[in-house]
């Protein structure tokens, strides 16, 4: 049996650090509001580098950690809601830059649940047989897509990218299950419009915004009903118990969704790796920033068995447990 595992990660976030204080600027609101509410104390704000550039540079770092060239890379999968143009994908501009000549290469929109999309991808490309490495990347700058004016949701976010390359393997276990959820039905909760509907027939609109709405409290609910079914149903595929599990590395939108998470499906906090307070919500990236650093804070070895989750606009959500 092929089994999918991860071989190396990879990150990076623009250097402009954008506190709470320098929020408190730029709209009604405070520190200790944004803290509390939210846990977020700090977030990177591009001053120029677009959705390709962190990309590239989370690429590079998680191809040079597999220790792998970049011409053996079968596929390039960047989950993006903010790509620098419908075409060429994102990924197609990494792949170049990269120098990965034999890569086919795709962008996927999953919104903050695109890492575990395109993980599960991979996985599926690398068990059939029809590839063998396979970079994932999770890119945003988000900032381009936010109402600057709107205090609910711009304190939310911040730019980065992360990266995964997976490999096939007949030895380890890597991915040991993996579990995609989307409900249409909830669409009007995260909504990012793209071009407006516009030609010769139909007039433009003069209250037309492309920029991020969300309704808080209803993405509240969803993200914890999320997190706490997705983790009993991996372990459930993959026959484990909550015992077996090193840590769960959620998507980082909220402090506070994570601690009711926590308490719900009665799992002590320490197990949730937590880094929000430094890089805000940046959609897609949050898994693999967070992946890359545990790997740099040696808190991932050989064996042990993380979940990743993942929830976001569509409504998607979904889950994957790897043996490290
Ligand atoms: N600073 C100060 N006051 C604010 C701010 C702000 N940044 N934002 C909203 N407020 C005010 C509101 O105007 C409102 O004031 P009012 O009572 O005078 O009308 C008050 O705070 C309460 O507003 P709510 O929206 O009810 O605040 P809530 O307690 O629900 O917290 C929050 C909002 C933090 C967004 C919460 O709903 C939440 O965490 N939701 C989850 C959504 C999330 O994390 N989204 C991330 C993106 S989605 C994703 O990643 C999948």
């Amino acid at each position: 049996m092929r089994h999918a595992i991860i071989i190396g990660t990879g990150s990076y976030v623009p250097e402009n650090i954008m506190t709470n204080d320098d929020m408190a600027k730029l709209v009604d609101t405070s520190d200790e509001w944004i803290a509390s509410r939210t846990g977020i104390r700090a977030r990177r704000i591009s001053t120029g580098e677009n959705t390709s550039d962190l990309a590239y540079k989370a690429a590079n770092k998680a191809l040079q950690n597999a220790n792998i060239e970049a011409r053996e890379l079968d596929l390039i999968i960047c989950a993006t809601i903010t790509p620098d143009s419908f075409m060429p994908s994102v990924a197609c501009i990494v792949q170049e830059r990269l120098g990965a000549a034999n890569a086919a290469a795709f962008d996927l929109t999953a919104a903050c649940t695109g890492l575990i999309y395109g993980m599960a991808s991979a996985t599926a490309f690398i068990e059939s047989g029809m590839y063998k490495n396979i970079m994932i990347i999770g890119a945003e700058t988000i900032s381009k897509a936010l109402d600057w004016t709107d205090r609910s949701t711009c304190v939310l976010f911040g730019d980065g990218a992360g990266a995964v390359v997976m490999q096939a393997s007949d030895v380890n276990n890597g991915v040991m299950a993996v579990h995609l959820v989307s409900d249409g039905s909830k669409q009007d909760y995260l909504c990012l419009p793209a071009f407006e509907l516009t030609n010769p027939y139909i007039p433009r609109k003069d209250d037309y915004k492309p920029t991020i709405s969300m309704k808080g409290q209803e993405v509240f609910k969803f993200a914890v009903r999320s997190i706490t079914d997705h983790i009993k149903v991996v372990l459930e595929k993959a026959s484990l118990r909550e015992e077996d599990i090193k840590y769960i590395v959620t998507h980082q939108a909220n402090c506070r969704i994570i601690e009711h998470a926590a308490r719900t499906s009665g799992i002590t906090i320490d197990k949730f790796f937590i880094n929000i307070d430094r890089y805000a919500n940046t959609s897609a990236a949050t898994i693999g920033i967070a992946l890359d650093e545990m790997v740099e804070k040696n808190l991932l070895q050989s064996g042990d068995k993380v979940i990743l989750v993942g929830f976001g606009a569509g409504m998607t959500s979904g889950a994957i447990l790897v043996e490290w």
